[in-house]
């Protein structure tokens, strides 16, 4: 039994707390609907990703969304999620200008959606906006290993760890030093994952990073199952939501062109 599961909202003091007591568990949401379900089954971090840019635009990457689209897309979360920490991912290009920009631009999300944290990617060189940001009330979660807003620079999505270890330990504790709530680590090897998690005095949350981070992260679409394409390996698809849907528009389609929807019991008689 989960000792947060009584907790009626998430703050991030819960998510620090829950470092070695309790796993995290998140999830990505874009809309009413996908959060509603997620708010409702218990996770504790909600994150608006900018992978919405892959699994609701249909853009081959992330890099396209813009501070407009993310925007719009928290505050329909927000109308959904009562208990979960919502976390907004800042999009390509909206932090990395300047400090000047990105501290404008995070403000603009914080109040403009009611969200309670952004998510910036990037290591040494986010530090001095991390640092402005929590010196001005705005929490921040890192970042580090594979990072898809890099994916032109780095060639393509690319496992992070074998020969890069120690940079990404100093750059977990430089930005734990900089007052980051919390780390996402994503596509690392397990091993170094670790070693960053038992270094750390903050939570880190993995995506494709291993058993031993304090939580994991998973984009919403995966874990319901709703693309027929490859399912990358670190992906478990707790449904198979695609064939559940298809299966019933197809009923749907068939019943109508048969006479049998709308029955009597879907009509007004009187
Ligand atoms: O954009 C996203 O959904 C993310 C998570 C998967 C960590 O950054």
């Amino acid at each position: 039994m989960s000792k947060y599961s009584e907790i009626k909202k998430i703050n991030v003091n819960h998510i620090k707390k829950m470092k070695g007591s309790e796993k995290i568990v998140s999830i990505t949401a874009y809309d009413y609907t996908s959060a509603r379900i997620v708010d409702d089954a218990g996770v504790e971090i909600m994150l608006v990703g900018d992978s919405l840019g892959m699994v609701v635009a249909g853009y081959d990457n992330t890099l396209p969304v813009t501070l407009e689209e993310t925007i719009y897309h928290c505050k329909y979360v927000k109308n959904a999620a009562k208990r979960s920490f919502l976390v907004a991912d800042m999009p390509f290009g909206s932090y990395q200008i300047s400090v000047e920009d990105g501290l404008r631009n995070c403000f603009r999300v914080i109040k403009e959606t009611g969200f309670e944290a952004v998510k910036l990617e990037g290591g040494i060189e986010i530090i001095p906006l991390v640092k402005k940001l929590v010196q001005n009330g705005i929490n921040v979660m890192g970042h580090i290993g594979l990072m898809p807003q890099m994916v032109n620079t780095m060639g393509g999505y690319k496992i992070q760890g074998r020969s890069n270890s120690e940079t990404l330990l100093n750059e977990a504790l430089e930005l734990e030093n900089a007052g980051v709530f919390s780390i996402v680590l994503e596509g690392v090897i397990e091993n170094v994952a670790k070693e960053i998690t038992e270094k750390l005095k903050i939570p880190t949350i993995g995506i494709g990073s291993g058993r031993y981070c304090d939580g994991q992260i998973l984009v919403f679409h995966d874990v319901f199952g709703l693309y027929d394409d490859m399912t990358p390996k670190f992906v478990k698809k707790y449904c198979d939501g695609r064939n559940i849907i298809l299966n019933a528009a197809k009923l749907y389609i068939k019943e109508t062109k048969n006479g049998i929807f709308p029955s009597v019991e879907n009509v007004f008689l009187e």
